[in-house]
């Protein structure tokens, strides 16, 4: 087998790969789900509260009988990204699956609630880009670098002070903070079932 078989050409797509046409339409999957799928993208920083409004938003959506799922950064780098580490490069990567992953999931039907700093505003677009007009939302969890910090939830916050940690968003490794985000949250001023009520009601207008 040659190299030129098994790696990626330039348009990042192996040559010999043909993608298959389905049959059944993501309209045809969500129609038997009675919704119209979607994909929630949570930013902002560690500790900023993303998680924990990721997991509320979707006990409030299971609760009105929609099918969801959530991907958490935290979560994926158990597995799917666990040979990732955060560098630049691998936070890029690391992203890219995340949006690759949740593109799948919303053409499967599902409501995806996506939980990641994801730091980079081009990576943040990339994601966008892979899904239709109206199905991508970017909530911006604006909860400050301060509050962030005394929160500390994993202790990660006084490592990374104390130089245990490299390459810690906020510190030592950028966060670009979206500058037209769909919706923003800082989880200091607004109670967790506020922010779920706000989020919900900027995304499903109707
Ligand atoms: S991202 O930047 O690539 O989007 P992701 O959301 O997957 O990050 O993972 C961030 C989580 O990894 C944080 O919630 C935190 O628990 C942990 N973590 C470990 N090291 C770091 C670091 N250097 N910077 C930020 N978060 C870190």
């Amino acid at each position: 087998m040659s190299d030129s078989s098994v790696f990626p050409n330039s348009t990042g797509v192996a040559p010999a790969i043909r993608p298959f046409s389905l049959s059944l339409s993501v309209d045809a999957r969500s129609a038997l789900k009675h919704q119209q799928p979607c994909c929630l993208w949570l930013t902002g920083l560690s500790g900023a509260g993303k998680s924990t409004l990721a997991n509320a938003l979707e006990i409030k959506l299971n609760e009105l009988g929609r099918h969801t799922f959530v991907l958490d950064g935290d979560n994926l780098r158990t597995g799917l990204c666990s040979d990732l580490g955060m560098g630049i490069e691998a936070r890029k990567e690391n992203v890219r699956r995340i949006g690759e992953v949740a593109r799948l999931m919303v053409d499967a039907g599902l409501i995806v609630i996506v939980s990641a700093i994801s730091p980079f505003s081009a990576g943040r677009a990339i994601a966008r880009a892979l899904f239709a007009p109206g199905q991508f939302f970017e909530v911006y969890v604006s909860t400050p670098f301060d509050v962030c910090a005394r929160r500390d939830p994993k202790g990660l916050y006084q490592a990374a002070l104390q130089g245990a940690i490299k390459d810690f968003t906020g510190l030592d490794s950028p966060y670009e903070a979206p500058e037209r985000a769909d919706c923003e949250i800082n989880t200091d001023e607004i109670e967790l079932s506020e922010a779920v009520q706000f989020v919900l009601s900027r995304v499903f207008k109707k």
